[in-house]
């Protein structure tokens, strides 16, 4: 089902906007089927994908195809066993709704960020209408049975600031296949201020 939703052409064209200023060591959170993986750019030299998962066959030949080394990581992100400062790039796309304690997990993507390294998101959010967010409150507890504790109702960008990033010019849109439900998507580049 999330291949289905989440790998359409427009969803692609949006992963290698997203992903464009990536570079060098990336740390890919929530790396999943790795439908991320042929959106990075040539400035990646290398990418470690972590999730809470066991490794899936499509992440397997995903990683397989590519041309420079990839690693796994079966953890947590509230847990990242990486040293500090050890990635040039964090790249969250379609995890932080997920991700049971957010605080934590973003605290973890800075401490192995390095500190002039960049965190790339994407991710659906608390809506800015009040309507949209009425509807989202309400089928939070729903959506969190039927899609692996993913939360409608995350306000996931002040959680990335209030960790110590700078969002550089986040632009909301509509998630593509979602559109009835408004601009609740949102991406960007953030930075650490500390
Ligand atoms: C909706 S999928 C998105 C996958 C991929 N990032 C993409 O864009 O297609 C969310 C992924 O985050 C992973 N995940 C959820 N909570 C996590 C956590 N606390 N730590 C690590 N991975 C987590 C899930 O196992 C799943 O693979």
């Amino acid at each position: 089902m999330l291949e289905r939703s989440l790998d359409t052409p427009e969803m692609r064209r949006l992963r290698r906007k997203v992903l464009a200023p990536a570079r060098g060591h990336v740390l890919d959170v929530g790396v999943g089927s790795g439908m991320s993986l042929d959106a990075y750019p040539p400035t990646v030299t290398r990418i470690t994908g972590l999730d809470r998962l066991p490794a899936n066959d499509l992440l397997q030949q995903r990683a397989a195809a590519l041309d420079i080394p990839f690693e796994y990581i079966q953890s947590s992100a509230e847990e990242i066993p990486c040293e500090d400062n050890t990635f040039d790039t964090v790249s969250c796309q379609l995890v932080l709704c997920t991700v049971p304690d957010i605080k934590k997990a973003l605290r973890e993507i800075h401490r192995v960020l390095q500190k002039d390294g960049v965190l790339l998101f994407m991710e659906h959010v608390l809506a800015e209408k009040a309507w949209i967010r009425a509807g989202q409150h309400l089928l939070t507890p729903l959506q969190r049975v039927v899609s692996c504790g993913c939360r409608l109702n995350r306000d996931t960008a002040a959680y990335i600031e209030e960790a110590g990033f700078h969002i550089e010019k986040p632009e909301r849109q509509i998630f593509p296949g979602y559109r009835f439900a408004g601009e609740i998507l949102i991406h960007g580049c953030a930075t650490p201020t500390s």
